[in-house]
C-alpha cells in the first residue's frame, strides 16, 4: 500500500532532507511542495506565515490524499507545528534546529545556530536551549541571504565564497565553538563548503534523525517498510509560482527524485 508522503519548504532546502529520506525508504510516494511564491520564509511575518503554511498544506493533502507531512523547513516548523497539528488529521512531523544533539557533543560547551533570522529568534529556540542546551553557551547567527546564495549554488552550482565567508564571520571569531548546527535545510547544500572554511567544527543537521522519525512512524501506522520499497515510485513537484526556467528547474529537481514535471497549486 502507497503512503502518499508531503514534504514542504519554501524552496529546495527540503531536498536536503528528502535525500536522507529516499536513502532510508526508496520506495515511499512524496509529493514535494516548495512554497516558491512566497520565498525566503525567513524574513516573512509569522502571522502571514502561519496563515500560508496551513492553507497550503491542508489543500495538498486534500487534494493529493496525502498520509504524512514532514515540513522541511525549520522556519515553518519552529512556528506552525501546532497549527498544523490541529488542522490536518495525518501525522505531521517537524525539522527543528538539532540544538540537543549539537550540545550533547560539544567538549567546549559552546555551539553555534546558524538558521534563518525567523528562526534564531523563535520562544520554541528559546525552550529548546533551555531544555536540551546541556548549558552550552549558543551563538545565534541568522542570514536570509545565505538561503539565497544556497538556493542559486544548488540551481546553477556556482557559490559566492565571499559572503559565505562573511555571513560566517562570527564563527572565525570565536574559536571555541565546536559544533555548528545547521538551523535551516538549505544550509546542509553548501555543507561541504562550510566545512573546507572550518574544518575545525561538526556540522550537526537534522536529515539523518527526521529520516528515521519517518521510519519510525510508519512503522507505527503499520507499514512494513520492506514493502514499500517494493512499491512503484510516484514522485511528484508541486510549486506556488511559476518558474523561469523550466527545463533547467526539472534537470536540478530530478537529481533528487525521477519527477516528471511539476504542477503550481
Ligand atoms: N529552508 C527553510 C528553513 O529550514 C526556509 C528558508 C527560507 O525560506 O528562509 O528554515
Amino acid at each position: 500500500m502507497a503512503v502518499n508522503t508531503l514534504i514542504f519548504d519554501s524552496g529546495v532546502g527540503g531536498f536536503s532532507i528528502l535525500q536522507q529520506i529516499r536513502q532510508a525508504v526508496p520506495g515511499l510516494p512524496t509529493y514535494y511542495l516548495m512554497d516558491n511564491a512566497l520565498f525566503p520564509y525567513g524574513i516573512q511575518p509569522d502571522n502571514v506565515l502561519i496563515e500560508r503554511i496551513v492553507k497550503l498544506c491542508v489543500r495538498a493533502c486534500q487534494e493529493h490524499d496525502i498520509d504524512l507531512v514532514v515540513i522541511a523547513c525549520n522556519t515553518a516548523s519552529t512556528l506552525a507545528l501546532p497549527a498544523l497539528r490541529e488542522a490536518l488529521e495525518v501525522p505531521v512531523i517537524g525539522v527543528v534546529p538539532a540544538i540537543k544533539t549539537a550540545a550533547k557533543q560539544s567538549q567546549t560547551k559552546q555551539i553555534a545556530l546558524l538558521a534563518t533570522p525567523a528562526t534564531i529568534n523563535r520562544p520554541y529556540i528559546d525552550q529548546l536551549i533551555k531544555h536540551y542546551g546541556e548549558g552550552c553557551q549558543v551563538t545565534r547567527i541568522g542570514s536570509s541571504k545565505l538561503v539565497k546564495i544556497a538556493e542559486d549554488f544548488w540551481f546553477q552550482g556556482k557559490l559566492d565564497i565571499p559572503s559565505l565567508k562573511d555571513i560566517l564571520q562570527p564563527l572565525a571569531e570565536n574559536t571555541k565553538i565546536d559544533q555548528l548546527i545547521l538551523g535551516c535545510t538549505h544550509f546542509p547544500l553548501v555543507s561541504k563548503h562550510i566545512a573546507t572554511l572550518f574544518p575545525q567544527l561538526t556540522l550537526v543537521d537534522s536529515g539523518e534523525a527526521i529520516a528515521r522519525r519517518i521510519c519510525f512512524v510508519l512503522t507505527e501506522l503499520g507499514h512494513d517498510l520492506e514493502d514499500l520499497q517494493q512499491d512503484n515510485q510516484a514522485h511528484q513537484l508541486i510549486t506556488t509560482a511559476k518558474i523561469a526556467d523550466k527545463d533547467a528547474f526539472m534537470s536540478a529537481c530530478r537529481r533528487i527524485a525521477p519527477y516528471q514535471s511539476f504542477n503550481i497549486i
